[in-house]
């Protein structure tokens, strides 16, 4: 079994950012895969998951789009790329799913499996990525998942127009923004819900033709197997591979990996 990984990186931070509109419209928002976790950026912890492994014959990091956005993560993350003898390519501009397409074109002709996994996510467990792998080898798409602990509801998708208990002097200092209310609609029955993670390892023909579907849109890779009608199968993730979305989760990764931020170090140790 050889396995070529896909690291999509290409990302906006958006949630990371907060609202992220004013950051991004300003070209301000700060990326989370530059993030300091113990000295590393986050997206060298990611890569570090599978580069030494012994099934894995190639990493491809999937960068931004953009050239300009491409050029300040080549100043963040090129050099610790090279060094561990991974490989960068564009990612898409919009979606996930463009950032894995553009790199698929890079994967070796000597690979038998590829590994998509989320940039966000450095905190996976080896055994994991062991799990994952050999059960790769029995299956064609394999995917990690979780049982959810808590109630789902589904709610309307418009909010509810709330504005009794505005506070009149917040609105005027733009601050206390109204906490979004929805309305209940329905209930999801958690017995038959799971919580999906990556790595999602997948035979490489199966995937590529996938990715040769017309309508590409899904949040993640098995997504696009089901589409053609073929399984995919779960095996136990697990609750420590969680993604870095928003800034509340960087304190939650640093303690699930027992590092510190570059605050909590010596000045000439930070970057
Ligand atoms: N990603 C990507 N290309 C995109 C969008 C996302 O490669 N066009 C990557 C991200 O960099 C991340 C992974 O897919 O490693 C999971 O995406 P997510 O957690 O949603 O990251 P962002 O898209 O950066 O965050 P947000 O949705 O909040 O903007
Ligand atoms: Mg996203």
């Amino acid at each position: 079994m050889k396995i070529a990984v896909i690291i999509p990186a290409a990302g906006m931070s958006t949630r990371f950012n907060g609202s992220g509109q004013d950051a991004d419209l300003l070209g301000m928002g700060r990326s989370k895969l530059d993030e300091d976790l113990g000295g590393k950026t986050v997206l060298q912890r990611t890569i570090e998951l599978f580069h030494t492994h012994e099934h894995v014959c190639q990493v491809i990091v999937a960068g931004p789009h953009d050239h300009e956005a491409m050029s300040s993560f080549k100043l963040h993350h090129a050099d610790r790329i090279n060094l561990l003898g991974a490989e960068l390519v564009a990612g898409g501009k919009d979606h996930r799913w463009q950032s894995v397409q553009a790199a698929l074109g890079s994967v070796s002709d000597d690979a038998t499996h590829i590994a998509i996994h989320d940039a966000a996510r450095p905190a996976t467990p080896p055994d994991l990525v062991d799990r994952i792998f050999d059960a790769a080898a029995r299956f064609n798409a394999v995917i990690p998942v979780v049982p959810v602990s808590d109630t789902l509801k589904r709610v309307s998708s418009d909010p509810i127009d709330d504005k009794s208990d505005a506070d009149p002097l917040a609105a005027i200092l733009g601050a206390g923004d109204a906490i979004p209310m929805h309305e209940v609609v329905g209930g999801i029955d958690r017995q038959d819900a799971v919580l999906v993670q990556t790595p999602q390892v997948f035979a490489k023909d199966l995937i590529e033709r996938a990715y040769q579907q017309d309508d590409l849109s899904s949040t993640d890779d098995a997504g696009l197997i089901e589409r053609l009608g073929e399984r995919v199968v779960t095996i136990a993730g697990d609750e420590r591979n969680i993604k870095l979305t928003r800034v509340g989760d960087l304190p939650v990764l640093r303690a699930i990996m027992n590092v510190h931020g570059n605050k909590q170090r010596a000045s000439h140790k930070r970057f």
